[in-house]
């Protein structure tokens, strides 16, 4: 059965001096930390993703500026406006996503459970499809 997205509440340390925010593995997010990547320069208009993961678990936040994450489990679509540092989008395994409508300067960062691994992509939306019925057994 795969999990739904959400939206997690990260902690924010406010101060005069400027804020703070952070994560913890298996704490702030349900799983431990394999790799961090982020996305910046995006021209207007360009999105990124448009694939699902067979196994990667992730956490995407709105360093900087805004974006839209589109989900979805082969049934149902959600879009996840990203815009705040302190707010991470926790997506588990198993969806089909894509990043689109960057703002400016925006600054996506991607705290993954896996290494990179070319095979856990799944590009093909068909295949996606056939993936999630058997994944949904
Ligand atoms: P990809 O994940 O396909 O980007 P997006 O889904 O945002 O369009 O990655 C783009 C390229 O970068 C691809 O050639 C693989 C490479 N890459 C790595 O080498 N390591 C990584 O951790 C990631 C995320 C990508």
């Amino acid at each position: 059965m795969i999990n739904s997205p959400k939206i997690i509440d990260l902690p924010k340390i406010e101060d005069p001096r400027g804020n703070l925010s952070f994560i913890e593995e298996l704490k702030h997010i349900p799983f431990k930390i394999e790799r961090t990547y982020w996305i910046y320069d995006v021209p207007g208009g360009e999105t990124r993703g448009g694939h699902a993961f067979k196994e990667q678990q992730e956490l995407i936040i709105a360093l900087s500026g805004s974006f839209d994450v589109v989900v979805y489990n082969g049934k149902e679509e959600q879009i996840f406006s990203l815009n705040r540092s302190y707010y991470g989008l926790y997506l588990p395994a198993g969806l089909w996503r894509q990043m689109q409508n960057f703002s400016t300067n925006s600054l996506a960062l991607v705290i993954s459970s896996t290494h990179y691994d070319d095979e856990d992509y799944i590009y093909d939306y068909n295949e996606y499809i056939n993936f999630r019925n058997q994944y949904a057994k």
